[in-house]
């Protein structure tokens, strides 16, 4: 018979190291992420946590949510063009060297999250920037839930990206993307 250990049942495991959120915001300000950003990621990760902790049926990662969500935006300490996700993720990976899972929720929070193929046809490094596990939907979700500061809904959120960009095939994807995964969140919060 197995026994289930405490750490079994808990959380999502984390592999490599996490910042504190002291930690995670004082690297922003090191990298000089201008403070209306820094705002942002905090709304987001307030956000991100407030929904993490309404879902009890699967186990989540809390710290993971958090200081994922301060560190989403990372990469537009280099560019706030559309590919800041996937810079961010290898700031990440390759300069800071920290969680690979921080590293996944930076290039999976922009938009609904890109396809492999989606990444070919956009000229970045190719691979699957889908939103996979638990933390890296919920930071996507909570961002979406934002302009800047400015609480919005995903309709209002898309609108001004359409009126900017167009209402393309693209767009409406993602659109479509992010609200399934608000009903899947949703779902897990009120089985
Ligand atoms: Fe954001």
């Amino acid at each position: 018979m197995h026994y289930f250990e405490d750490d079994d049942i808990n959380e999502t495991s984390v592999v490599g190291y996490i910042p504190t959120k002291t930690e995670a915001i004082g690297l922003l300000q090191k990298l000089n992420l201008s403070k209306n950003i820094i705002n942002h990621v905090l709304a987001v990760s307030r956000k991100a946590i407030k929904l993490a902790t309404q879902i009890s049926i699967i186990p989540i990662n809390l710290k993971l949510v958090r200081i994922g969500a301060i560190l989403h935006d990372i990469g537009r300490v280099r560019t706030h063009d559309f590919d800041h996700a996937v810079i961010g993720g290898q700031i990440i990976r390759e300069e800071l060297k920290i969680s690979e899972q921080l590293a996944r929720i930076a290039e999976t929070h922009i938009l609904g999250g890109i396809s492999k193929e989606e990444a070919k046809e956009f000229g970045i490094p190719e691979k699957d920037y889908l939103p996979e596990s638990i933390e890296e939907k919920i930071v996507c979700l909570a961002d979406k839930y934002f302009i800047g500061v400015k609480k919005v809904s995903i309709e209002q959120r898309f609108k001004n990206w359409f009126i900017r960009y167009g209402e393309n095939e693209f767009l409406l994807r993602s659109k479509k993307r992010v609200e399934d995964i608000e009903t899947f969140i949703y779902k897990l919060m009120f089985p």
